[in-house]
C-alpha cells in the first residue's frame, strides 16, 4: 500500500475530513488539490482524489480531468461528498455521466459518501445556488418530488450532519486488494 496520495478540495470541510481520516489510516500524503501539478501525479502509483458535489458537479475534479492522460494507467480513485443518499442509483449514475468521460468510467473507482451543510455558514453565492434550488424543487409537482428533494426543503435554512468516518471503509478496503 505504499506511493499513495489523497488530493481533494473542500469548501465546507467534509471532504477535508475524509481525506484526513484517509491519509491517516492509509499512512500516506495528504494534499489540497490547488497545491497538485503534473509532477507531484507524477511521484504517485494510487490517487485518491475527494471533491464535493456543488449543483452536480464534483468540485476541482479537473485536476484529475486535465492530467487523465499522464495518470490513467494508475490506479484512481475518486470519492465524492454530498447530501444525495448514496443508494439513489440514478443521481449517481446521472452525476458520473456528468462529470467523467467514457474512458474514465471504466477506469476510475468512484465512491459516494454523505457531507454536512450549514446553511448559516454558506458564502453569499452557494446561498443563491441553494435558493434557486429549492424554488425549483417547490415547483415540482410534490408527487414527483424525490426522498432527496424533500431531505433538501426539510433541512432548508438549517443544518444537516451527514458525515461519517465509517464510510471510508469500503475505500480502504478497495485500496488493500491493490
Ligand atoms: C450551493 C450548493 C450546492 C450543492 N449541490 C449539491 C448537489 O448537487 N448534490 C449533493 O448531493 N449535494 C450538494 N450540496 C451539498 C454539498 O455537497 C455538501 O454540503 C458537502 O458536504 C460539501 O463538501 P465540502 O464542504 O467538503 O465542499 C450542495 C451544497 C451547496 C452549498
Amino acid at each position: 500500500m505504499d506511493n499513495i496520495i489523497v488530493i481533494y478540495k473542500s469548501k465546507y470541510g467534509s471532504t477535508k475530513r475524509y481525506a484526513q481520516y484517509l491519509s491517516k489510516k492509509l499512512n500516506c500524503n495528504l494534499l489540497e488539490e490547488s497545491k497538485v501539478n503534473k509532477d507531484t501525479l507524477d511521484k504517485y502509483n494510487t490517487i485518491i482524489y475527494g471533491g464535493g458535489i456543488y449543483a452536480g458537479r464534483i468540485n476541482g475534479l479537473r485536476t484529475i480531468i486535465n492530467n487523465y492522460e499522464n495518470i490513467k494507467y494508475k490506479n484512481v480513485i475518486v470519492y465524492t461528498v454530498g447530501i444525495t443518499n448514496p443508494n439513489d442509483k440514478k443521481t449517481y449514475d446521472d452525476l458520473i455521466k456528468r462529470n467523467f468521460t467514457e474512458d474514465m468510467i471504466t477506469k476510475i473507482q468512484v465512491f459516494n459518501l454523505l457531507g454536512d451543510i450549514n446553511y448559516s455558514k454558506l458564502n453569499f453565492f452557494n446561498k443563491i445556488m441553494m435558493y434557486a434550488l429549492i424554488g425549483f424543487i417547490k415547483k415540482k409537482d410534490e408527487s414527483k418530488r424525490t426522498d432527496d428533494d424533500k431531505k433538501i426543503l426539510e433541512s432548508y435554512g438549517k443544518s444537516l450532519i451527514l458525515f461519517n468516518e465509517k464510510s471510508i471503509k469500503p475505500i480502504i478496503n478497495h485500496i488493500k486488494t491493490l
